[in-house]
């Protein structure tokens, strides 16, 4: 993680209010972050610490299709993780079509693109961290077809655009298995836990993350980023 010793770190979250988002902000609170909160809807956010004492943080709405809005804003942040997401689960339709295609993947992509450029202009020496929830639905049945199309297409760009922006920023990769939230009710994880084992495994310096009970995850997610790794190292253009 991003070595600021004397200084709180800035962490952004989008999605901030879903169950995921909310686990994550609570537990970078312990960790002494200065949090900002990034959420699509009004409704505000009020967090409490397991004292029930409230968490500071500055919430601030955006849109997807609006991303370039939050450019002065990422330049103070250090870690953005990328978490908003959509479950249309069983509609087909060319409006559900194109919200998944928009929420899940585009939005998600072109934030990493902003953020990235923001870095490469930091001049404080600081290496910022970009964390891009993509999903075991990246390799596994989700049984909801967009979600699967739309994170998949989420987790390839983010290995096409990798091998570049990884000089500028950290990059890592969230595989999540099924946790319980309003996108997915009978998820079999909690949310807090899910986040726990999210930081553990950044504290080790992960980039790939994969917290699930599905032990094939575990096999087939790194072999997939080994893949396309090679797939787009051996045609990718100096
Ligand atoms: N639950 C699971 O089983 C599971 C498994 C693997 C991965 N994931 C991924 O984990 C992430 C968090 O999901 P969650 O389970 O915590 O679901 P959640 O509670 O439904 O949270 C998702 C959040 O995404 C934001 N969002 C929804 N529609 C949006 C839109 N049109 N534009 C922008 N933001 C929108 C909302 O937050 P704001 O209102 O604050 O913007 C929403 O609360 C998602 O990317 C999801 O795909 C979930």
């Amino acid at each position: 993680m991003p070595d600021r010793s004397s200084e709180a770190l800035c962490v952004a979250v989008t999605g901030a209010s879903g169950a995921l988002g909310q686990a994550l902000l609570r537990r970078w609170h312990q960790r002494g972050a200065r949090l900002i909160a990034l959420c699509h809807g009004d409704a505000p956010l009020a967090l409490q610490d397991p004292e029930g004492r409230p968490i500071p943080l500055r919430q601030v709405r955006w849109q997807v299709g609006e991303e370039a809005a939050l450019e002065p804003l990422l330049r103070e942040v250090d870690v953005l993780v990328i978490n908003h997401g959509v479950n249309v689960r069983g509609d087909c339709g060319a409006d559900a079509t194109a919200c998944s295609l928009e929420v899940n993947a585009l939005s998600a992509w072109r934030l990493l693109e902003l953020f990235a450029a923001v870095a490469r202009r930091r001049e404080d020496g600081r290496r910022a961290e970009v964390w891009v929830n993509t999903s075991e639905a990246e390799i596994q049945p989700a049984l909801s077809p967009l979600y699967e199309v739309s994170k998949r297409l989420l987790g390839q760009l983010l290995s096409l655009r990798a091998p570049e922006l990884a000089s500028r920023l950290r990059l890592r990769r969230l595989v999540l298995g099924p946790f319980r939230s309003a996108l997915n009710p009978i998820g079999v994880m909690g949310a807090d836990w899910v986040a726990g084992q999210i930081l553990l495994q950044a504290d080790w310096d992960w980039g790939l993350i994969i917290v699930t009970p599905n032990p094939l995850t575990y096999v087939l997610m790194p072999l997939a980023s080994l893949g396309r790794w090679a797939y787009v190292s051996l045609l990718r253009r100096a």
